[in-house]
C-alpha cells in the first residue's frame, strides 16, 4: 500500500495523548486485517495490544462486519426507553449464557467508563430500594482503573487521572493496590505473595462501619495501571469479606472480559464469582461502541417490587443496545463460539508467557508477568524520568513493525485472541531486539 498524506492535525485533541509530541511525529493506522495493521507510512504492524484490548476475534472479520452492514440499512435505529427492537434481547440472553447461569440480566451501555458508572448506581440503588439507604460508601483500589466517567475516577486509583478533576465522589475509600517486586517479581501466572492485602477491607469496614459501604470495585487482572495480576487466594479473600458484610463485589471485567484470561470472563478463570460485573471492548470486537453490565440474579428482581407501570431505575443512554452494536455484537459472539476463542488464551499462555519470560536479564528488565494472554515487562526508569525509556521501547517497537502499549515503565501486550505462535515469536522477538538497543 502506498503512503497516505497526514492530514492537518490541529482541530483534534486526541484523547490520553501526548498531542503535541504526536503531531510533530503522527503515528496514523489507516487499515487492519487480521493480526496486522497498516500504518499510513504504508507499513505491516503486528496488533500486539488487540488495538486497546478490544479486537479479540482480530481485524477486519467480514461477518460483523456484513452484519453491522445489513443492521444498518434494515433498522439504523431505535429507542431504547420504553421501546425496544429483537436483536438487543437476544443479544442479552445470549451474554447471559456466557456466565453458565451466574449472571441474570445484562444492562446495556456504550463503553466501559459509562458500564462502571452504570454499576455503581445499581449497587447503589439496589440497597436502596431494599431498604438499605445507608449503604452509600463505594470502596475502589490504587492503582485500579475504571475509566473516565466522575464514577469511575472516584474508585479509580490512578493519580495522574484524578488529580485536574477536584474532589470528585464523596465517601469513597481505596484498598492497596497488590503490586510488590520484592515479593512477586517474574511470577508467572498468579503470584503466590499478596492475599492479606484483601484483608485491609476489614480495616476499611471497621473504619466506616459495614452498614455504610455498598460495594467494593476491583479489575480482577488489574490492565491499564501496568497489568498487575490477582495474587492467589486474593480475591477470594475479598469474596469472603463482602459476603461476611453484605458488601456488594463489581468485577470490572472490561478488559478481561471475552477470553483475555482463557475463559469467557475473568471470573469463571479465577474461580470468584461477583455480584455485578462491567464489560465493554471485546463484546462488539470493538467494532462498535458497546458495554454491558451483567447482574447477578436477585439483583434485577429487588427492583422490580414497585407498581408496573413505574419504570423501576431511572438510568439508560440514547445509544443503549443501539442496533448496529446489537448485530455486531451477536456476530461477534459467533465468531467467538466456532473459533473457540473464549478459551483459546488458556492453551497459548504456555507458549506466551514462556516466551515472554525469555526476556528476563534483558536490559533494565525488572520485572515480567503474564497471565492468560496478557502480559507484561516491566522497565527500571531513568534517573528522573519516569516512563521515558517505556516510551522509546514502544516507539522503536512500532518503528520496527510491532505494536506494544506502555504505560508508565510497562511495556504490556495482550494480542488478539487469534495469534499463532510465529506472531508471538515476532512480537517477543522485536521486543527483544528493541531492549536491547534502547539505553
Ligand atoms: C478495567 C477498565 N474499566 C473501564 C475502562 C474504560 O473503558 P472505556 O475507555 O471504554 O470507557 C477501561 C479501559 O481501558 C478498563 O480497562
Amino acid at each position: 500500500m502506498t503512503a497516505v498524506p497526514t492530514p492537518d492535525m490541529n482541530a483534534l485533541w486526541m484523547p490520553f495523548t501526548a498531542n503535541r509530541q504526536f503531531k510533530a511525529d503522527p503515528r496514523l493506522l489507516v487499515a487492519a486485517e487480521g493480526m496486522y495493521y497498516t500504518s499510513h507510512d504504508g507499513r505491516q504492524v503486528l496488533d500486539g495490544c488487540a488495538g486497546l484490548w478490544c479486537v479479540n476475534a482480530g481485524h477486519g472479520r467480514r461477518p460483523i462486519v456484513e452484519a453491522v452492514q445489513r443492521q444498518v440499512a434494515e433498522l439504523d435505529y431505535a429507542p431504547g426507553f420504553q421501546m425496544g427492537h429483537p436483536a438487543a434481547f437476544t443479544l442479552a440472553e445470549r451474554l447471559v449464557g456466557l456466565t453458565e447461569g451466574k449472571m441474570g440480566q445484562v444492562f446495556f451501555t456504550n463503553s466501559g467508563s459509562e458500564s462502571v458508572d452504570t454499576a455503581l448506581k445499581i449497587a447503589l440503588a439496589y440497597h436502596r430500594v431494599r431498604g438499605e439507604g445507608s449503604r452509600t460508601r463505594l470502596i475502589g483500589r490504587e492503582r485500579g482503573y475504571h475509566g473516565v466517567g466522575f464514577g469511575g475516577l472516584s474508585v479509580g486509583g490512578i493519580g495522574p487521572n484524578r488529580k485536574l478533576f477536584g474532589p470528585l465522589l464523596p465517601g469513597v475509600d481505596h484498598l492497596p493496590h497488590t503490586h510488590n517486586l520484592e515479593h512477586n517479581a517474574f511470577s508467572k501466572g498468579q503470584p503466590a505473595w499478596g492475599a492479606h492485602l484483601a484483608d485491609e477491607l476489614e480495616r476499611i469496614v471497621a473504619l466506616h462501619d459495614a452498614s455504610t459501604i455498598a460495594a467494593v470495585i476491583v479489575e480482577p487482572m488489574a490492565g491499564s495501571t501496568g497489568v498487575l495480576m490477582p495474587p492467589q487466594g486474593y480475591l477470594q479473600r475479598l469474596r469472603e469479606i463482602c459476603d461476611k458484610y453484605g458488601i456488594l463485589l463489581i468485577f470490572d471485567e472490561v478488559i478481561t472480559g471475552f477470553g483475555r484470561l482463557g475463559a469467557p470472563f475473568a471470573f469463571q478463570r479465577l474461580g470468584v464469582v461477583p455480584d455485578l460485573m462491567t464489560t465493554a471492548k471485546g463484546i462488539t470486537n470493538g467494532t462498535v461502541p458497546m458495554g454491558a453490565v451483567f447482574c447477578r440474579p436477585g439483583i434485577y428482581e429487588a427492583f422490580m417490587s414497585g407498581p408496573e407501570s413505574a419504570i423501576e431505575l431511572m438510568h439508560g443512554y440514547t445509544y443503549s443496545g443501539h442496533p448496529l452494536a446489537c448485530a455486531a455484537g451477536l456476530a461477534t459472539l459467533d465468531i467467538y463460539a466456532e473459533e473457540k476463542l473464549l478459551t483459546r488464551a488458556l492453551e497459548l499462555e504456555g507458549y506466551f508467557g514462556e516466551s515472554l519470560h525469555s526476556l528476563r536479564g534483558q536490559p533494565n528488565v525488572i520485572d515480567i508477568r503474564n497471565l492468560g494472554l496478557v502480559g507484561a515487562v516491566e522497565l527500571s526508569s531513568r534517573d528522573g524520568k519516569p516512563g521515558a525509556r517505556a516510551y522509546d521501547v514502544f516507539l522503536e517497537c512500532y518503528r520496527r513493525g510491532v505494536m506494544v502499549r506502555y504505560t508508565g515503565e510497562t511495556i504490556a501486550v495482550s494480542p488478539p485472541l487469534i495469534v499463532e505462535r510465529q506472531h508471538i515469536d515476532q512480537l517477543v522477538g522485536t521486543l527483544g531486539e528493541v531492549l536491547r538497543s534502547v539505553a
